[in-house]
């Protein structure tokens, strides 16, 4: 059922008075319908998205594609809410799109557990729920509809059979390896799985010694931080796990500022995730060995399951989005013609 224009106004009027606040003062951009805007809602499909923030180039291109899909020229009036990477903003964000009876709600969750109670009420209001991206935690899954994402902890596996396979060419395969991990922002199911997935690789290699592991929280600034850290403490680090481009890049400017070098033919290894265009250019630079792909492009997977609850069909509870591994030895030119993030 879509929301009634009349009906809006009336609402909008208690949220702004609950919230305290006008748009000129508080609220971002997007949050609210405003009575200009909602002279033509009434045909749209009204969605709320709730992203974690825009901490890295992989978030950029997954804010894109749900903007890109959710058009009003395709029939949907987005409300679009940015996080900054708090949780207490989403969950601001969700309580605000019940208010205004959204017709569907759609979460990437910064952190896996702590739904409970604003999922609850998105259930009492009779708003689906469509986790992308990440995962939450709850105890009754009845909260949310489905969720499409990453196999997080394939990529992890991705990346430690890659770690594998290159040092046995490499005739390193029995040498002690010295690792470090920059982790992403702990309690995520990226920073979670990718974790668990290359530590099932690690334990069945008796020498491979992790010395650290920390988290970068995702971003270019932090991962700078956390490798100029692992820099100072260890003298000799074989390998250096990046769980997200960004911090890889921020990896890279403290290896090349402490004069030394990582990639192919550098003093380190240097894997990473997401596999972004400027990752392409920096494996391309000969700074980084390999890159395991997130796909960032979840909007036209979410908006088919929006279509199929419409027409009242069934959806699947989980859906995979597809993903590929590179490397620096691949014909990444031709590889990065047809590549759109
Ligand atoms: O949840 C996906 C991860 O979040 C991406 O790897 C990372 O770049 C982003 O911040």
């Amino acid at each position: 059922m879509r929301m009634r224009r009349a009906w809006i106004i009336g609402l909008l009027a208690l949220t702004a008075a609950l919230c305290g606040c006008t748009k000129q003062q508080e609220e971002p951009e997007d949050t609210l319908l405003y009575e200009d805007e909602i002279e033509d809602s009434d045909d749209y499909i009204v969605v709320g998205f709730a992203q974690v923030g825009s901490e890295s180039d992989w978030r950029l291109a997954n804010t894109q594609s749900f903007r890109d899909t959710f058009r009003e020229d395709n029939g949907y009036y987005l409300l679009f809410e940015d996080g900054q990477q708090k949780q207490e903003n989403q969950i601001k964000a969700i309580r605000n799109f019940i208010l205004q009876e959204v017709d569907y709600i759609i979460l990437d969750p910064i952190v896996e557990t702590g739904w409970d109670a604003v999922l609850q009420e998105a259930k009492a209001a009779g708003i689906p729920v469509i986790l992308s991206d990440r995962l939450v935690v709850v105890e009754d899954e009845s909260l949310y509809t489905c969720w499409v994402g990453s196999d997080f902890e394939e990529e992890g596996r991705i990346a430690g059979r890659w770690l594998r396979d290159y040092l046995e060419d490499q005739g390193r395969g029995s040498d002690e390896i010295r690792i470090v991990t920059l982790q992403g922002t702990l309690g995520s199911s990226a920073q979670i799985g990718r974790t668990e997935g290359f530590d099932e690789i690690l334990a069945a290699q008796g020498n491979w010694n992790m010395l650290e592991r920390m988290s970068g929280d995702f971003t270019l600034t932090k991962g700078r931080e956390v490798m100029e850290y692992f820099l100072d403490t260890y003298e000799d680090i074989d390998v250096v796990v990046c769980e997200n481009d960004n911090m890889a890049f921020g990896a890279i400017e403290a290896i090349q500022d402490a004069g030394k070098t990582c990639g192919p033919d550098g003093d380190m290894i240097l894997i990473s995730f997401d596999a972004a265009k400027s990752a392409f250019e920096a494996m391309q630079r000969g700074e980084l060995n390999m890159d395991v792909e997130c796909n960032p492009l979840l909007g036209p997977m979410v908006e088919e399951i929006i279509q199929k609850l419409e027409r009242g069909e069934d959806v699947d509870r989980v859906q995979y989005v597809e993903e590929k591994c590179f490397d620096a030895f691949m014909d990444l030119e031709g590889i990065l013609e047809s590549r759109t993030y």
